[in-house]
């Protein structure tokens, strides 16, 4: 059995990879904004495990493989045998034999990677706790479509340093731009995960604004992410001085864009002014989950399609 090529983690994939990926995704938006049909999928299934919640993770990806010809199946642990005990390992051989591609959102990262051990065909991470590659491939594309390449540009993240902060420091890692994360005590990058970036695109903060100043992104992510409800109450209070507000964005760089992976809590991670302001490209983003995961899902399955000019992530 050849093995397929998995998306668990954003630094799976390459930075030529990437700049493929992105003017994929660009012509792929640009055919179903024509109403172009682009069916290369046609007759492929996805299946789509959740152990989590989703709005814009399950409908991007339901909705992708439809428009690319194909079909999604959810599964959920709740009515699926996967919630009664099943080894994953087993799962993951079924499964595979009867679909083209799987997309998992579950919770800690070795259980995505059993799976895939296990998988006959390529498997996608949809979030788990320690990632959410998809989510940053949509943002950079984002990005890329604003202001060109995210080479040598800053992203301030503010709050906690969650599985989407993670993964912009992979993102950082394999397409060469820098990160301030600034984070109240205690929820510091861990110091394993910041050796393993390493300092030459990372910097931590104690202050936000100081973290913001002359950034060309500022992001932000919900305090308390799915897993983690419990410690709720205590996060309200340890993040309340690392709010998303307008004197945040006026330090940034002219030009700066507001990212969010949503849901969002305005008036606690971030203020309304700022996530319903000109600066905001939340809605783009989460737009751009579909496109960009399109353009995954394609690669995947069928490797690259389409050698046509690359959108520039490198000067
Ligand atoms: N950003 C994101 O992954 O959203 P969902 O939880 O709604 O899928
Ligand atoms: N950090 C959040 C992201 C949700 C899309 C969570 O894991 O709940």
């Amino acid at each position: 059995m050849k093995t397929p090529k998995h998306y668990l983690q954003f630094n799976d994939l390459t930075r030529d990879e990437y700049a493929y990926l992105f003017e994929r995704a660009a012509t792929i938006k640009r055919k179903f904004k024509n109403y172009e049909t682009h069916h290369p999928l046609f007759d492929r299934t996805l299946v789509m495990i959740f152990e989590k919640a989703s709005t814009r993770t399950r409908l991007s990806f339901e909705a992708g493989m439809q428009q690319l010809g194909g079909s999604a199946i959810y599964l959920n642990t709740r009515d699926s045998q996967l919630g009664r005990g099943e080894p994953v390992e087993d799962a993951a051989q079924v499964i595979s034999r009867m679909s083209d591609a799987v997309m998992i959102r579950t919770f800690e990262q070795s259980i995505i990677e059993r799976f895939a051990a296990n998988s006959r065909v390529p498997v996608i991470n949809g979030l788990t706790n320690e990632y959410h590659p998809c989510q940053i491939m949509a943002d950079i594309f984002t990005f890329i479509e604003h202001h060109g390449s995210i080479a040598g540009k800053t992203v301030a993240w503010i709050g906690d340093s969650n599985n989407v902060c993670n993964t912009w420091l992979q993102a950082a890692e394999v397409l060469d731009f820098n990160v301030h994360v600034a984070t109240p005590p205690g929820y510091e990058v861990e110091a394993d995960r910041a050796n393993l970036y390493g300092t030459d695109h990372f910097e931590q903060f104690a202050d936000p604004m100081e973290a913001a100043k002359g950034a060309d992104i500022i992001t932000t992510d919900v305090w308390t992410s799915m897993g983690f409800e419990a410690e709720n109450e205590e996060r309200m209070r340890d993040f309340a001085d690392f709010q998303v507000d307008g004197d945040m964005m006026r330090v940034a760089a002219p030009g700066a864009l507001f990212m969010h992976c949503l849901p969002a809590h305005r008036g606690e991670e971030v203020t309304a002014e700022v996530i319903d302001g000109p600066q905001s490209v939340v809605w783009e983003e989460a737009e751009n989950r579909l496109h960009a995961q399109k353009a995954l899902l394609e690669y995947l399955v069928l490797g690259r399609l389409d050698a046509a000019e690359r959108m520039p992530i490198a000067d």
